[in-house]
């Protein structure tokens, strides 16, 4: 195995795993923190969180200077960690630009850019010193990506939680590992145990991106109702949506709807999106009003396909040791049963 390190000064991609594990972890809450960091950096890895760009808001639907709200995150990621970290972005979102000068002039060692052409950002993060890494959601994307000079290239399958494209991630993947080669490529999108990063590697990806499963980890910013409802949940518990989107104006691609549990919300207003503008200061205290009562009818609470694999809530750091040690179990007894 293979890891991604994206450490100042180093190859994107480098190494033997001993000490380092290919797997990277997203999730994003309305209001994220920092902390998150914590669980997995005391074990050496590089943590990653999802800071969304555009519009931050709290769960009062406060919404903090964009800039100023991330120069303070990442210095509590620097107050915690003494390892390379780095900052995501919703790129279609129209503060991108200044936010990413923000997390370039403190210095982050990667970041990652989603659902948007990154080709303006990538000259100014190189001059910087700083890796960019590229979530694509189609084959087009990633040759756009690796032709913009991406350091690493995220494949992500529609499987996964939150935004994400139509293209599953077992055929998408190694598509896109031929296509952007030698550029280093991690997988996303319905990966939650090693049985996923093993196949994963096996598809030619060089290390996992994982979403849905940090979710239920112990250091996830958001409210415990919503880990338990992705711990309540099965593989057929998940749908792609714009509903939330369009109810809250949220500028992402109509081609990347955002996965999440299905509730009877989801269920009395698809097929129905052309009567959001009339209703939308209604739906919008309805949603609010849903998500401060904990009502799961009501509230989006955005889950991947692999939220039917996960069964129990840990630590970060935890999940991503077993997660390694059970791909690395497989890809040594698997084969051996199947070949003898
Ligand atoms: C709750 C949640 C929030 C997410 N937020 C973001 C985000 O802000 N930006 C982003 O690029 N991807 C986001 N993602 C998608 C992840 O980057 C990743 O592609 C996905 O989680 C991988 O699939 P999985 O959920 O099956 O692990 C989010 C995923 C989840 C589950």
């Amino acid at each position: 195995m293979r890891p991604v390190d994206v450490s100042p000064g180093s190859p994107p991609t480098t190494e033997s795993v001993h000490d380092h594990h290919p797997a990277l972890y997203v999730a994003r809450h309305r209001a994220p923190d920092s902390q998150c960091l914590d669980g997995r950096d005391r074990d050496g890895r590089v943590g990653r969180r999802g800071l969304r760009g555009g519009r931050l808001r709290d769960d009062r639907g406060h919404e903090p200077d964009g800039a100023s709200w991330l120069r303070e995150q990442i210095r509590i990621a620097r107050s915690l960690t003494g390892r390379p970290f780095g900052v995501g972005f919703i790129s279609s979102f129209p503060d991108t630009a200044e936010l990413a000068r923000v997390a370039l002039d403190e210095g982050v060692a990667a970041i990652n850019h989603s659902f948007a052409d990154p080709t303006p950002f990538i000259a100014p993060a190189h001059a910087a010193g700083v890796k960019v890494f590229v979530q694509v959601q189609t084959l087009t994307q990633a040759i756009t990506a690796a032709r913009a000079g991406a350091d690493v290239i995220i494949a992500q399958g529609g499987e996964a939680g939150g935004h994400a494209g139509a293209l599953g991630t077992f055929a998408l993947l190694p598509a896109v590992v031929d296509a952007v080669a030698p550029a280093p490529v991690v997988a996303a999108g319905g990966i939650a145990d090693g049985r996923g990063l093993a196949a994963a590697l096996l598809l030619g990806a060089q290390g996992a991106w994982m979403g849905t499963r940090f979710v239920t980890s112990h250091e996830w910013g958001g409210p415990s109702w919503e880990q338990d409802a992705v711990l309540a949940a099965t593989s057929d518990d998940t749908v792609q949506t714009r509903l939330y989107d369009l109810i809250g104006e949220r500028p992402f691609p109509a081609e990347n709807p955002d996965r999440m549990l299905r509730n009877a919300f989801i269920d009395r207003w698809t097929g129905r999106e052309s009567e959001i503008p009339a209703h939308r200061e209604a739906l919008q205290a309805e949603v609010a009003a849903g998500h401060e009562r904990a009502d799961l009818a009501v509230a989006g609470v955005s889950a991947g396909v692999s939220a039917g694999l996960i069964t129990s809530a840990q630590p970060a750091s935890e999940i991503v040791r077993g997660i390694v040690q059970e791909a690395e179990d497989l890809l040594r007894e698997r084969p051996r049963m199947l070949l003898g």
